[in-house]
């Protein structure tokens, strides 16, 4: 069979490498993929974006199947386009795509069908937004409506910078169109937890739950990115709290998108936030979260593409879906400067006992690998207790030269804390 993934992160090549292990996938692309992913697919420069070169090429190179991971070409409605061609997909379509694409309709949704969140409030018109602001208490957050890259949510500590974040999005348009609509809710304080789940709209299953270390300093200190590590599984996730979220949470998510006619299809992934007064939902996104999935998928011991054929058919219920009973930790190796300004072509030298790297930013020049982008490469490793999980991974991150490289020394330091705690 003939495989595309559409996308070039880390998360791709976590993907990619997971879909390696079934056999009867002969080819794998990667539309663009990078110099990393290389080694296990094969690279062809098309844009994620560029939905109409994408069709064209899976059409001409008759693919069998294809998996859409990005935000971007999911809302934009790559999979219908894909679909109209006859290629079956792993990912929502345009109509379910939404529930990220646009956080007025995902908190509509869940107000609508009494699923726990953040109280809001949503705006189109600036004057009344700031109004509103005077009546919020603080921290108050911001919020672009559309997709920014991950960085459309600003938490003002006071009215003041919550007014201006309002002005950024909606007269200077800072994240364009996207800002045109804000949604300001209200600061919720606990735990985060990542969830991601397989759903083909008649059965949801969860995956190991994930934390993701968003700041890019030590102690969850300087600016938000797209995350620079992940443990899995999240130990303040226990077994009363997941059932939680499966009965107020999770299904109710996938029974409200069919009854909105949305059928959701694909990986739904569930941030959350566990309040004293019980879990809530931070966001939903539209598939894999990055760096989640370079810990939750080294843990599946089930076949991947089993699943995923499984869920684009709507059979997902006959599919098995098992994990590890270890931990897994993935430290992520960004370029001194990410998330501001960096320099890319820096080379990267990975030493061969180093196996677990999921590229996420490089170029391969004659051989040799170059950093592009502000994070280059995540470090994954397992082990029988999360404490030995993380020590593998920080071993086999010293190993790897990067010299215009960081990376955070406390990826797992809360969790450990709070396995100890508990
Ligand atoms: P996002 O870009 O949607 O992943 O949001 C980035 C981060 O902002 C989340 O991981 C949370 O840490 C934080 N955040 C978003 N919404 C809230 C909220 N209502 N209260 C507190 N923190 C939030
Ligand atoms: N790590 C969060 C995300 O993928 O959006």
């Amino acid at each position: 069979m003939k495989i595309m993934v559409v996308g070039g992160g880390g998360r791709e090549h976590a993907i990619i490498k997971k879909l390696k292990e079934n056999p009867r996938i002969s080819k794998i692309f990667a539309l663009p993929g990078n110099g990393g992913i290389a080694k296990d697919a094969t690279c062809i420069n098309i844009d994620s974006e560029n939905l109409p070169e994408i069709v064209d090429f899976a059409v001409k190179e008759s693919i069998d199947f294809a998996v859409v991971a990005p935000d971007e070409p999911l809302v934009m409605g790559l999979v219908d386009m894909l679909e109209e061609k006859g290629i079956s997909c792993f990912g929502p379509n345009k109509a379910a795509a939404i529930i990220e694409g646009s956080k007025a309709f995902s908190k509509e949704l869940m107000k609508k069908y009494g699923i726990p969140t953040a109280q809001y409030e949503v705006f189109t018109e600036r004057d009344m937004a700031i109004k509103y602001l005077d009546t919020c208490k603080i921290p108050v957050v911001i919020k672009a409506d559309g997709l920014a890259k991950g960085k459309g949510v600003i938490i003002a500590e006071t009215c003041e910078d919550a007014k201006k974040a309002v002005n950024s999005m909606m007269e200077d348009k800072i994240f364009g169109e996207s800002g045109s609509c804000v949604v300001i809710e209200e600061f919720l304080e606990g735990p985060e937890v990542s969830v991601l789940s397989f759903t083909d709209g008649k059965v949801l299953i969860p995956m190991i739950s994930s934390m993701d270390h968003k700041r890019a300093l030590d102690g969850d200190k300087g600016l938000n990115t797209g995350g620079m590590g992940t443990i899995a599984p999240n130990p303040y996730y226990t077994k009363e709290i997941a059932a939680r979220c499966e009965e107020e949470i999770f299904l109710p998510t996938m029974i409200a998108m069919n009854r909105e006619g949305r059928t959701f299809k694909g990986c739904l992934y569930f941030g959350l936030m566990l309040t004293k007064d019980g879990p809530k939902v931070i966001e939903y996104n539209c598939r894999f979260g990055d760096p989640e999935t370079q810990v939750v998928l080294p843990l599946l011991e089930s076949d991947l593409f089993e699943i995923m054929e499984c869920v684009a058919k709507g059979c997902l219920s006959e599919a098995k879906v098992e994990f590890s009973k270890d931990y897994a930790c993935c430290v992520v190796m960004a370029s001194k400067g990410y998330p501001g300004s960096y320099e890319n072509g820096c080379e990267l030298v990975i030493p061969e006992d180093v196996s677990n790297v999921f590229v996420a930013g490089a170029n391969q020049k004659e051989g040799k690998l170059f950093s592009k982008g502000g994070r280059v490469l995540g470090i994954t490793e397992r082990g029988e207790s999360l404490k030995e999980a993380v020590r593998k991974a920080y071993i086999s991150t010293g190993k790897i030269k990067f010299d215009n490289g960081f990376y955070r020394s406390d990826i797992g330091a809360k969790a450990l804390k709070a396995l100890e705690e508990a």
